[in-house]
């Protein structure tokens, strides 16, 4: 079986790629990335004397490229996938989450394959109680959530239409290794290692269902192996959080691992202006994962924030090559050729 993965140098396919890889040693990975300021080779430096593993720099949004490539199936992780960023300017967004989500459902259509198609549990909107199943309505509020539900509606488009064999996921938030610092839980350890202030939105009380990247890997194996097609799989921890309090226990991990002051830790919280048409609240039900593929998280929470504080403060050259800007130059070091 050889995968194509999109966005495997990004947080959480650059962890699936790693996962697959071990977990299967007949596999082999197509990992096409463009590397934006989110792709970041480094993440996969232990796999580059792996020869089942080749990268391409690529564009899904570029169809030649596509063609081009070699594979039996897909798994499509690429997507710009920060709310902050969309606000900003939602035009990458809607090219490459929903322009290059339709090219490769084309490549999948022409050569039958199957597709899992990585989606997020943003495009159901915010719910005030109770839990989002699969049958909720997509209610997008941010250019981002807007971009996925497009895609997730054309995937299902595709398959209803052509019979594509697809499958999608969403998936609440992620946290661990590898994330990119602009996201809550990185920003907030790498800020708090640095002294600097922790900007909190709003009054800090809005929720989210936070899982590990290794359980979220886990459940995109099963759905792809195992999961119908046609079908949308929702993937979430049963873990809400306020923001305030994932920043506390972030720093109360901090001043374990590196001995800090936790009055001085606390001293950094700084409530700033609220994101626009930010979501109140997040909740998944992954009952139906659980009850058809049997899937169910394994990593506890507590565990898990410790466990991801520890890393990051082992792996400050990796994030302070980020901070740095370096970080964009090691593929022309890797590969000898400098980026546009
Ligand atoms: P990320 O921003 O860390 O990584 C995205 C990767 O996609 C980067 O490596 C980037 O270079 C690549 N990419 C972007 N545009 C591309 C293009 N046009 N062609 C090829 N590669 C391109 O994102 P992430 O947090 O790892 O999220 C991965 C996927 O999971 C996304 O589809 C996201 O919507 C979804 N998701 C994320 C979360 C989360 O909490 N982070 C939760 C649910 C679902
Ligand atoms: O729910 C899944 C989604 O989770 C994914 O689809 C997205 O790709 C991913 O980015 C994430 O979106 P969020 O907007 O929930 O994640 P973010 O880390 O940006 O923010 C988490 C919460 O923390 C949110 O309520 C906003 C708040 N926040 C965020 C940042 C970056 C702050 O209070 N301060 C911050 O500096």
């Amino acid at each position: 079986m050889k995968i194509l993965i999109t966005g495997g140098a990004g947080f959480i396919g650059s962890n699936f790629v790693r996962f697959v890889l071990s977990r299967y040693p007949g596999y082999e990975v197509v990992n096409l990335d463009s590397l934006t300021y989110a792709g970041n080779l480094e993440n996969l430096r232990d796999l580059e004397e792996n020869d089942r593993h080749t990268f391409v720099k690529g564009d899904i949004c570029d169809m030649t490229l596509l063609e081009s490539l070699r594979f039996d199936s897909i798994i499509h992780f690429a997507a710009e996938s920060h709310v902050d960023r969309s606000i900003l300017d939602s035009s990458p967004f809607l090219r490459t989450n929903i322009g290059g989500t339709k090219n490769l459902l084309d490549l999948a259509k022409t050569r039958g394959l199957r597709m899992l198609h990585v989606s997020t549990d943003e495009v159901y909107g915010s719910i005030s109680e109770g839990l989002f199943t699969e049958a909720s309505p997509l209610s997008p509020n941010s250019p981002y959530a807007a971009s996925k539900a497009s895609s997730d509606l054309f995937v299902r488009a595709y398959h209803e239409t052509y019979g594509v064999d697809a499958v999608i996921t969403r998936c609440s938030n992620n946290y661990g290794p590898f994330q990119f610092p602009e996201k809550l839980i990185p920003l907030m350890i790498i800020n708090a290692l640095a002294s600097k202030p922790l900007p909190v939105y709003g009054d800090g009380r809005n929720v989210r269902d936070w899982i590990h990247v290794l359980d979220h890997c886990r459940a995109v194996d099963m759905v792809f192996h195992k999961g119908r097609a046609g079908e949308v799989y929702n993937i979430g921890g049963r873990n809400e959080q306020q923001n305030i309090d994932i920043v506390s226990r972030i720093l109360s991990s901090v001043s374990d691992v590196t001995g800090s002051d936790i009055a001085g830790l606390n001293g950094l919280i700084t409530y700033v202006k609220d994101r626009p048409g930010h979501d109140r609240r997040y909740a998944i039900d992954p009952s139906k994962i659980e009850s058809e593929l049997g899937w169910r998280p394994t990593v506890g929470f507590e565990n898990g924030i410790a466990e991801t504080v520890r890393w990051y403060v082992g792996n400050r050259d990796w994030w302070g090559r980020i901070t740095s800007g370096q970080y964009m130059k090691y593929y022309d070091v890797q590969y000898g050729r400098r980026l546009s």
